[in-house]
């Protein structure tokens, strides 16, 4: 199986226009517009006739948002040399306009300005292609569609508009749904990039690669022996509830998507191709139809006694926070697959905030050889870990012999650490990847409608648990594993910590 190669994609030309909503915001300046740089930088958008409008209602010249966002655009290894050329070609495309979501006039001037740049160029707007990037608070997305729909639509028939929206896509099941559905009544689903950037990162496109090599023995050789599966997300960022906002607890925030997601990928069969429609449509395929039984839907009503949530202490010194706050800032459960090829085996999943360190990981641990014969002092599993971050690594612990005339066990590693493997290799941002993916019209690594829905149905009703303190966080100490309980819990279904 081969990757695809660019020139699958419909080769396109003409103009394509980049609008950044929310272009003076924070997602805008440290994500947004540095992935657009390297990607520029690269060359990778700059062999287009390609021109990046910013739209927010903050009162700004273009030369304010470029300023702003200088400091943001970092040089990567080995392009020291040529930086400030780059950053001053990337900034020279960016023109800024000011106005508010919900009024007719801005958006009839952001049209005006993308319609003058587009008839400047040779083909007079002819093949126009405008992907509107919304990093904005989701409350204002129904507003922004609907004017983009009225007055920003590309006007050429061989072009397209592509909105690419970011999370909270709703904070429950109800919500969710009626984001999309107003959504869904303005653009097409082949038109909505709802973005997860979790599946942007380098070692989670891996997991596909993974399984093409794990997966050539047949239906029984693959997975069969694993017992566990870990899902880390660690994080040592003390939030406050400023930061962590409305929709920002732990569970909304990290594990109904980012981490529900990887999970998705580990667990789904292997596709039949790399082409994007293939993948997205083994998602769903593993989701609909019974033959394979689908992991999303498969997934077991999460047990009250198969949750552990946590608030780190002082959370609650923050004055906007109330004293008597559930908010969880940490969460392990046990999520249960009730198919064929998974029954049986716990996946944990595990996130929280003011951790100890900040890692995320999936750690699959084998099942135990009945009647091991070596009889170690401590417990020990034979483990394959994948590190998403920090220093991506892919390694294997193994219990071998300890080197020496004794007969002795220990635990040792496999380890392929990118950094030093891939010394030469830049690897790119997740931001980077989907946006490409977006101007390619590949939707492969994005969350379609139907996904999203069974994603709530799964989380909804433990969340509102917690929203009605039926469910109570523990205490827990910041820089600390997290409370004690999630230790026992992970113990409980199994789970050795190696
Ligand atoms: P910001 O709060 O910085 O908002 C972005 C811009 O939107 C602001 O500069 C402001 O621009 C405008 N804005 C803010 N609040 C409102 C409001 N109530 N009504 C209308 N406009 C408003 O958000 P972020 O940039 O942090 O995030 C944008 C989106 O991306 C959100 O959906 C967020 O959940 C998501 N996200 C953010 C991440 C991050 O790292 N920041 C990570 C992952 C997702 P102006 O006033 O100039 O119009
Ligand atoms: C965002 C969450 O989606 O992902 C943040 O809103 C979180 O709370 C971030 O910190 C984690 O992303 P990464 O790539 O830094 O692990």
């Amino acid at each position: 199986m081969g990757e695809p190669a660019l020139s699958d994609f419909k080769s396109e030309t003409g103009c394509l226009s980049i609008i950044v909503l929310g272009a003076s915001g924070d997602l805008a300046k440290k994500k947004t517009f540095p992935a657009l740089f390297h990607l520029h930088r690269q060359g990778f958008i700059g062999s287009h006739d390609v021109h990046i409008f910013g739209y927010a209602r903050s009162n700004m010249t273009d030369d304010d948002l470029r300023e702003r966002l200088r400091g943001y655009l970092t040089p990567c290894k080995g392009c020291e040399e040529t930086h400030e050329e780059d950053v001053s070609k990337f900034l020279a495309l960016i023109k800024y306009i000011s106005g508010p979501y919900d009024v007719d006039e801005g958006f009839v001037s952001l049209d005006e300005e993308i319609s003058a740049y587009e008839m400047s160029k040779d083909d007079k707007g002819t093949s126009s292609r405008r992907l509107f990037y919304f990093a904005l608070p989701p409350s204002v997305y129904p507003s922004v569609c609907k004017m983009i729909k009225r007055f920003c639509m590309s006007k050429s028939e061989s072009g397209w508009t592509r909105i690419v929206v970011e999370k909270p896509f709703g904070k429950d099941l109800d919500s969710s749904e009626e984001l999309s559905t107003q959504i869904g009544e303005l653009f097409d689903e082949s038109q909505i990039y709802r973005i997860d950037h979790y599946l942007g990162k380098e070692l989670v496109q891996n997991l596909i690669v993974f399984k093409e090599d794990f997966g050539t023995e047949g239906r029984g050789g693959y997975f069969d022996e694993y017992g566990h599966i870990m899902f880390t997300y660690d994080d040592f960022v003390v939030v406050t509830n400023l930061l962590f906002g409305l929709f920002g607890r732990i569970i909304r925030d990290i594990l109904q998507n980012h981490l529900l997601q990887v999970l998705c990928l580990v667990a789904m069969e292997k596709p039949v191709s790399l082409k994007p429609e293939h993948i997205r449509d083994e998602k769903v395929k593993v989701r609909d139809l019974n033959f394979f039984l689908s992991v999303l839907q498969s997934i077991l009503p999460i047990e009250d006694d198969e949750v552990v949530i946590g608030q780190y202490e002082g959370y609650r010194d923050d004055p906007t926070v109330p004293n008597d706050s559930n908010t969880p800032t940490f969460a392990t459960m046990v999520l249960r697959i009730h198919n064929e090829r998974w029954e049986g085996v716990p996946f944990i999943l595990k996130a929280g905030k003011s951790m100890k360190s900040r890692k995320a990981e999936i750690r699959v641990q084998f099942k135990d050889v009945p009647g091991d014969i070596f009889k170690p002092k401590t417990k020990q599993r034979n483990e394959f870990v994948i590190r998403l971050q920090p220093s991506e690594a892919i390694y294997m612990k193994l219990t071998v012999k300890e080197p020496g005339l004794e007969m002795k066990t220990a635990q040792s590693e496999l380890d392929l650490s990118y950094r030093q493997r891939y010394q030469e290799v830049v690897i790119p941002e997740a931001y980077e990847r989907l946006i490409l993916d977006t101007i390619h019209g590949d939707q492969q690594h994005f969350v379609r409608r139907d996904e999203l829905k069974v994603a709530w149905e799964i989380f909804t009703p433990l969340l509102h648990k917690i929203d009605k303190n039926e469910v109570q966080s523990v205490p827990y100490k910041p820089g600390s594993r997290g409370p004690e309980q999630a230790d026992v819990l992970a113990e409980k279904v199994g789970y050795v910590r190696t």
